[in-house]
């Protein structure tokens, strides 16, 4: 028999049912007068700690979840005209100041980022933080030497088709038109000293996941969008890189240095810091399309 994932206080049960109604698999049904785990592989617990949420007297407790850990929510939550403006007024940040990211600021980035969904609890996210733009930089030439293995693959008549097996039509089409163009102006700028890949950025988090885990790769981009969303309420700047998940994902030593596991793939990158240009007002932005079905 596995652990049971929940335990409940009968004597703190009142009854109310609120768990039962909550829980996403039907783990939780109230039997002969109390609340118990359901017997049935099909309904298993995914620890997501809704029955915790929401039950008004703490009676029931699930997985390694702590009450003392949650935070009890005001009756009035803000309203997305508090956060509308937040995100109209986020874009990208390509220019940083020299100030430091402070410690605790990476902290609160990573605790907001901790709480963004996942596809089965727990997170398979995993993140490492760089802090310094001097521990950046020294990946440069892992970078650099990507960037120019793509560039070489790419121009040669052997290496060219063997890249477009392997990639995809789609997948080699984003590598002409946009990172091979990118891949070209980052080496470029190196040699005049314009940084064009972490734009001088003091601090910067790599998201990566085990690649077993469901929805890892969502988990990290939905993560980093949290990030995003931190960074820009602590009045920091912030911009996705993508050029860099690719190029470790490739580069053997460089994954051992960073310590990411074998069956990990990382996902995303994003670079943070002290603003340097301000913008003066929102961008307007549409999907390709949006299609209401009547
Ligand atoms: C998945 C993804 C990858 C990106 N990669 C890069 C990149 O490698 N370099 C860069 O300067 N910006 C990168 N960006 C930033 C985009 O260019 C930027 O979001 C876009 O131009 C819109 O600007 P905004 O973020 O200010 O609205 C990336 C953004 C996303 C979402
Ligand atoms: S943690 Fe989630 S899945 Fe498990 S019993 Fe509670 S509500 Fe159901
Ligand atoms: S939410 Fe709490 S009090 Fe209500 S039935 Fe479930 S365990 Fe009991």
């Amino acid at each position: 028999m596995p652990e049971p994932s929940n335990t409940i206080d009968h004597d703190k049960c009142i009854r109310c049912s609120r768990c039962v109604a909550i829980c996403p698999v039907g783990h939780l049904d109230l039997i002969a007068d109390k609340i118990q785990p359901v017997d049935d592989p099909v309904k298993s617990c995914i620890l997501c700690g809704h029955c915790m949420s929401v039950c008004p007297t703490q009676a029931i407790e699930t997985g390694d979840f702590n009450y003392e850990e949650f935070i009890d929510l005001p009756d009035t939550l803000p309203t997305l005209a508090d956060f509308e403006l937040l995100l109209k007024a986020r874009r990208s940040t390509r220019r940083f100041t020299e100030k430091p990211v402070e410690k605790k600021d990476i902290e609160k980035i990573l605790e907001i980022t901790s709480t963004a969904p996942m596809g089965v609890p727990p997170s398979s996210v995993e993140i490492i933080v760089f802090n310094g733009k001097e521990k950046i930089q020294a990946l440069y030439p892992s970078f650099h030497k990507g960037f120019k293995m793509w560039i070489g693959g790419l121009s040669s008549p052997v290496f060219k088709p063997l890249m477009g097996l392997m990639m995809g039509k789609y997948n080699m089409h984003q590598m002409e038109t946009e990172i091979i163009p990118l891949a070209k102006l980052i080496l470029e700028g190196a040699i005049r000293g314009v940084d064009n890949l972490t734009y001088g950025a003091p601090a910067m988090l790599l998201f990566h996941s085990s690649k077993y885990a469901v929805s890892y790769r969502e988990n990290c981009l939905i993560a980093t969008t949290f990030a995003m969303i931190a960074v820009e309420g602590l009045g920091l700047g912030s911009c996705v890189v993508g050029m860099i998940p690719p190029v470790i994902e490739r580069d053997k030593k460089l994954r051992e240095q960073l310590g990411i596991p074998k069956d990990n793939e990382v996902i995303e990158c994003l670079i943070l810091g002290h603003a340097r240009s301000t913008f003066n007002r929102t961008i307007p932005r549409k999907f390709k399309s949006v299609n209401w079905v009547n």
